[in-house]
């Protein structure tokens, strides 16, 4: 093992320490996490679970470096990401974060290919590098079929799993996702879990799921629970 796959597993790819979020000011004001602790390794894929408005998604984009904490401090691969301006922080999110939300967010004119392609141009990839990167990630994915179809032409189930191959085109570290079950039925949600829980431990990626879905759970190497902003890790 290379001295950084080493490191990426025993230090942690993700780690937050003392990350608060408090969104306004005043009265008003909401603490939606609370000096929460977490540490995700490299092939380690966490399930984050907890009720509706318990700080999940908050958590989750603080991770990702799309929302600065209030307090405390975010490091993705050895990166202080509170060090970083908002330009770089962009660079660090296209080249080592990937993805996944409630809702595939494809864009409606453009091939599944394409709309995985397109996320090669904000990380540098030449164009054809993207391409055929984009439909081994299909093929992989069991899409091979479907790389020329439109969004519209695909179904839930498939648009989602385009969603995970477009998080993976650049090969990222770290793969997040906000309850990417969510809008699925049984099998379609168990078949995309097994496949990012796969991307994660063979890519020997950092992982987090937000999830209210038992089979989630089940395919995670560990459950953390959060309730009003607080994180509790149970063994
Ligand atoms: N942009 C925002 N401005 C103000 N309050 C917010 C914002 N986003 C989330 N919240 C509040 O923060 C808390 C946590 O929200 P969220 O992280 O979305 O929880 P979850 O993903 O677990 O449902 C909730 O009370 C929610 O209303
Ligand atoms: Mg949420």
């Amino acid at each position: 093992m290379s001295d950084q796959a080493e490191h990426r597993r025993d230090a942690g790819l993700v780690r937050a320490e003392g990350c608060t979020k408090v969104y306004g000011d005043g009265p008003a004001s909401v603490t939606a996490v609370a000096d929460a602790d977490l540490t995700i390794r490299a092939g380690e894929l966490i399930a984050l679970v907890g009720p509706s408005g318990s700080g999940k998604s908050t958590l989750l984009s603080m991770l990702g470096a799309l929302l600065t904490p209030t307090q405390g401090s975010v490091r993705v691969d050895d990166v202080d990401v509170g060090s970083l301006d908002e330009r770089a922080r962009t660079e660090l999110r296209a080249q080592r974060i990937g993805f996944v939300f409630q809702a595939a967010g494809l864009v409606p004119f453009l091939t599944a290919e394409e709309n995985v392609a397109t996320v090669g141009t904000f990380a540098g990839l030449a164009r054809h590098v993207a391409r055929g990167r984009a439909r081994q990630l299909l093929d992989e994915l069991g899409l091979a079929g479907r790389a020329g179809h439109l969004p519209e032409a695909l179904s839930g189930g498939e648009r989602q799993r385009v969603a995970i191959a477009r998080a993976l085109l650049v090969d990222p570290p770290v793969l997040l996702a906000d309850e990417p079950t969510a809008h699925l039925d049984a099998d379609r949600g168990q078949q995309v879990v097994e496949l990012l829980a796969d991307a994660v431990h063979t890519g020997d990626r950092a992982g987090l799921i937000v999830t209210h879905d038992s089979r989630v759970a089940a395919e995670a190497d560990r459950i953390v629970h959060i309730a009003d902003g607080r994180l509790r890790t149970m063994a």
